[in-house]
């Protein structure tokens, strides 16, 4: 029997990554509005995420999620929004076309604010202040009020995410993500790089096989497949305070749901099973991502999944593994195998950033797109080698032309980071390098598919 839950029990276990807000009842206020705020999504859409990843769990579907390391406010903008959408079509279409499976896609996105970090505070030229936690905690500039946790930000973000999210719903419901508009999501500075050229190809195959189905009476009148998308909204629910202010009952099923998201995950720092954050995250019926750093053991995944996931419901967990490219052929096997043997149902991810940050000699935090690209065929090889179904990739990544990770076809190198380095947090992949990881995991996609085909004809 598990103890009761309810959306404050977290407040009774001890709390990782929590700021300290210096003034309780400005707090209380701010959450008090919050929990009157509309929620941002529906019940009814997390549940049709949840059977989106059954499908993934079970090896129908891959999934594809990805955004910004952190978001920020001010670059609430139009086109910051749709150039991040419009690469994660585009990685869909590849992956669509090329790995010939239903794609599941997902954008950190509209609430990607609040983040984990390795030390309480920052030192500067000998003046120490709190490190920056996000936009919805405090601010990135370094002075002491900027530094200080606002619980105002909390409700800019809500409005934020609630603004970010209109949008993408406009995008992937208004026209925008037609397929007949392939060709118009390649963005202008991709366009003479190899992985475009590559693209341009696809779309217009893509072109032919629409004119095709057209003749067959298969229209974006016809048919809303090719007419508009599902696209969900995920974020690591780190701020305890403010995921709890958008937990509502859905009163269709009578169950709790977290509504700032569709998929809320638990990061590497706050996945300690007696800690605040798995005991939110227990009671809230959304899927539900877990970070797997390589000091994750096999009984850690399997005690996690007893107190989130009692019921083995497919879809209700994603297993993301950020090992690190040389450690993933090590780390990850014997947590597949776990998960294989005790016939527990979830969604593998690889998240290749997160093991592959490294500091370049001028100081920058960076990421190699050789290792990046390296730890996701070591996802594919653990995943052929055990028999299990490679379920997807969570990346960080941007639509604009950033220089943060070193590499790619027409190389980043260490120096230009400077150009374009504009994250405020971990650095993310560009939308060229973006495209051309997608490139890649179609491939091991197709590759995958033929080797499962001639080992069943094999079989017969
Ligand atoms: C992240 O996804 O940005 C993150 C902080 O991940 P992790 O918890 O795996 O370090
Ligand atoms: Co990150």
């Amino acid at each position: 029997m598990s103890a009761p839950w309810s959306p404050e029990s977290w407040r009774t276990k001890p709390v990782a990554q929590m700021p300290q807000y210096p003034d309780e009842a400005e707090l209380a206020v701010v959450l008090e509005r919050i929990k009157r705020y509309p929620p941002l999504v529906f019940a009814g859409e997390a549940r049709r995420l949840k059977a989106a990843l059954a499908a993934a769990a079970e090896g129908r579907a891959f999934v594809l999620q990805g955004g910004d390391c952190a978001e920020s406010f001010a670059d609430l903008t139009a086109n910051v929004i749709r150039d991040s959408f419009r690469v994660l079509l585009q990685m869909a279409v590849v992956l669509t076309y090329g790995g010939q499976v239903p794609v599941v896609k997902i954008g950190r996105m509209a609430g990607q604010f609040a983040k984990p970090r390795s030390a309480e505070t920052e030192t500067i030229d000998g003046v120490t202040l709190p490190a920056y936690r996000g936009d919805n905690i405090n601010g990135a500039e370094f002075t002491a009020q900027a530094r200080r946790p606002d619980p105002a930000r909390m409700e800019r973000g809500y409005f934020h995410a609630a603004s970010t999210l209109n949008l993408l719903r406009a995008f992937a419901q208004g026209g925008y993500a037609d397929l007949h508009e392939v060709h118009r999501w390649n963005l202008g500075f991709v366009e003479r790089s190899p992985a475009a050229e590559r693209y341009r190809d696809l779309a217009d195959r893509l072109d032919q096989t629409l004119a095709f189905m057209a003749a067959c009476g298969l229209t974006s009148d016809t048919t809303p497949q090719i007419r508009e998308t599902d696209f969900y909204v995920s974020h690591e629910a780190l701020l305890l305070p403010f995921e709890q202010a958008m937990t509502r009952i859905d009163s269709t099923s009578g169950d709790w749901y977290c509504t700032s998201a569709h998929l809320l995950w638990i990061g590497e720092r706050t996945r300690q099973h007696d800690h605040a954050h798995v005991e939110f995250l227990r009671g809230v019926k959304n899927p539900i991502g877990i970070k797997c750093g390589p000091s994750m053991q096999p009984d850690d995944v399997l005690r996690l999944l007893d107190i989130l996931n009692p019921q083995n419901e497919p879809g209700r967990i994603t297993l993301i593994s950020r090992m690190g490219a040389d450690a993933i052929s090590a780390r990850l096997p014997p947590l597949v195998r776990a998960v294989a043997r005790e016939g527990r149902k979830v969604v593998w991810l690889t998240d290749p950033m997160h093991g592959n940050t490294v500091k370049a000699s001028n100081g920058y935090k960076t990421r190699r797109f050789e290792a990046i690209l390296t730890e996701v065929r070591g996802f594919f090889d653990v995943h052929e080698a055990e028999g299990t179904w490679p379920g997807g990739v969570h990346i960080e990544m941007t639509g604009q032309d950033v220089t943060e990770c070193l590499g790619g076809s027409r190389p980043v190198t260490e120096a230009s980071l400077a150009a374009r380095y504009h994250t405020f947090c971990d650095p993310r992949l560009n939308a060229e390098q973006a495209l051309e990881l997608a490139f890649l995991v179609a491939d091991e996609l197709r590759s995958r598919r033929g080797a499962d085909r001639s080992r069943r004809v094999a079989a017969q």
